[in-house]
């Protein structure tokens, strides 16, 4: 029997078991620093020291993080499903690398990558092995303190959404694991998927905002649920 092709979104939640924080848990970033401060253009723009300040404590905490099981299953589920010509897209909000880590081939980092850096000026993204300071020259372009991360920040365009809207629209599920359902176009991402006759899945601690909208759910925490929904469908592929 043909698999299902599986679109998989994931938020904050799937990384929260590594010690990565979440943003509006009640001790996420968002209740300790301004958003429009840290996490926008115009931040940047009034305070880049302050931003590249932020964003260097997240690389940081980034290092000392490891994959949890969410990961690794899901790095399990996409090889199991190459194996037999099916597809898994892996199309993450977070900007850490534990998917890599866990073993994902290429999850699409549609906010960007805190790995990397990316020149205000000439547009040169590279990988950023330490902290991002004004003081440091693109190695592209020369210019001198115009290194920011490459991150989508609020007011800015997602990455990659021409290759997110294709394969959402032509999956057969639609699977959201640990996002509260607050940011767009993320979180319009399960209505799409609705239009288009996709079949909805939401995995997360409790209920997001557009919980509502998808036909079925499991709650729990990422580090058993999504093992547990893995080795369901993988089961299904024997
Ligand atoms: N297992 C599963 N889900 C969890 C866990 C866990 N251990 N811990 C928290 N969650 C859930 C929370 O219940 C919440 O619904 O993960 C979700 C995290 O929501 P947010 O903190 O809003 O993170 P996210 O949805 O990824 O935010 C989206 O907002 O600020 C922007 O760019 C930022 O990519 C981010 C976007």
């Amino acid at each position: 029997m043909a698999l299902p092709n599986i679109f998989v979104l994931t938020g904050a939640g799937v990384s929260a078991e590594s010690g990565l924080s979440t943003f509006r848990d009640k001790d996420g970033l968002w209740t300790q620093y301004p958003l429009e401060e840290v996490a926008s253009i115009q931040g940047y723009e009034r305070n880049p020291g302050r931003v590249l300040a932020f964003y260097n404590l997240r690389r940081s905490k980034l290092f000392e993080a490891k994959p949890n099981a969410a990961h690794f299953a899901l790095a399990q589920l996409e090889a199991a499903w190459a194996a037999r010509g099916a597809i898994i897209t892996l199309c993450t909000q977070n900007i850490d690398n534990l998917h890599e880590q866990g073993g994902s081939k290429r999850p699409i980092h549609m906010h960007g990558e805190l790995s990397k850096s990316r020149c205000h000026d000439c547009g040169d993204v590279r990988i950023a092995d330490g902290d991002l300071l004004l003081t440091l020259g693109c190695m592209a372009c020369g210019r001198i303190g115009g290194l920011r991360p490459h991150v989508v920040w609020f007011g800015e365009t997602p990455l990659f959404l021409d290759e997110i809207y294709d394969a959402l629209s032509t999956a057969d599920l639609f699977v959201s694991i640990g996002t509260s359902g607050a940011v767009y176009p993320a979180a319009g991402f399960v209505s799409m998927a609705r239009e288009a006759g996709v079949s909805t899945m939401e995995i997360n601690l409790e209920p997001s905002e557009n919980a509502d909208a998808f036909d079925s759910a499991h709650y729990g925490k990422a580090s058993e649920a999504v093992p547990a929904w893995v080795a369901e469908m993988i089961a299904l592929a024997h």
